[in-house]
């Protein structure tokens, strides 16, 4: 597998604890306030991490049943362990465990970034939609339109001058260009809305969200190599705390909203 797509050991943890209510939890609240409104009886997550939109789903969608997959069998036991009104597969988006035409909504928060292939992971998509189903995904737009994942960027930039880490420009908020999504989506056969969305998210300490992005996240791999982790987060945490102040702190969180049926 791809580094830059691996969670394992305890990075779930840090993930779900030190980003989760900041960055992806605001969205959550969004795509489940949007799945309200389609009212689906069959629900599959893609990509869903360790369940903070599960969660949202699950709260808006009592009724519905729902399937939530995701590749990293260490995302999806934490994600089943905190959410278990969901049922859990572990599941590559190019490779879903349902059969044609069986889901009323398909969900992916953040997680279309990652795929090797994203007109085949649409295509899948649209392989499982029932028809009339709806898709949503949510994608990062570049990282200077989101104020905490900036400064992260910058911070890392100056912990490591001489070959700074790029994971997080280049992978959660390198798939950012509309034209180029639309162009996958017509790839593998949806018919596609997007919408740039700005919401805010806001943490409670920046040195713990600098720990969840050292410890949560790929980047880890790539600063393990140029010191011992809890040297990387003092640091870190130390020029993103210089930048933003210490406590809590908001931010702008801007991404793309996508809606989606088979074409
Ligand atoms: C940034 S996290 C988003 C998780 C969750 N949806 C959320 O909003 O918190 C990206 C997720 O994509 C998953 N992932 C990466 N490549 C994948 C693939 N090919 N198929 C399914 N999931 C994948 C990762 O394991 C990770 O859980």
């Amino acid at each position: 597998m791809d580094t830059d797509a691996v969670w394992v050991e305890d990075m779930p943890a840090s993930y779900d604890r030190l980003l989760g209510p900041a960055l992806f939890a605001p969205f959550g609240r969004e795509l489940a306030d949007r799945a309200v409104a389609l009212r689906p009886a069959r629900v599959l997550e893609v990509a869903a991490g360790t369940g903070i939109v599960t969660r949202a789903l699950c709260t808006a969608l009592p009724e519905a049943r729902l399937l939530a997959t995701d590749l990293n069998p260490a995302m999806a036991a934490r994600g089943a362990a905190g959410v278990p009104e969901a049922r859990w597969a572990v599941a590559d988006a190019l490779a879903l465990p349902v059969a044609d035409g069986r889901a009323d909504l398909v969900v992916c928060s953040f997680g279309a970034m990652f795929f090797p292939d994203r007109p085949a992971a649409f295509a899948e998509t649209g392989r499982v939609l029932a028809p009339g189903g709806t898709a949503l995904f949510t994608i990062w737009d570049v990282v200077d339109r989101s104020t905490l994942p900036a400064a992260l960027h910058r911070a890392v930039a100056a912990v490591v001058p001489d070959d700074p880490p790029d994971f997080v420009a280049r992978v959660p908020h390198g798939y950012a260009d509309p034209e180029r999504i639309a162009g996958d989506l017509a790839a593998g056969g949806l018919d596609a809305r997007l919408e740039t969305v700005r919401l805010a998210g806001e943490t409670p300490s920046v040195a713990a969200l600098a720990e969840g992005f050292v410890r949560g996240t790929p980047l880890r791999a790539a600063l393990g190599r140029h010191g011992e982790l809890p040297d990387m987060v003092r640091a870190v945490a130390g020029r993103m705390t210089a930048e933003l102040g210490e406590g809590a702190v908001r931010g702008e969180l801007t991404a793309h909203v996508v809606t989606a049926r088979a074409a």
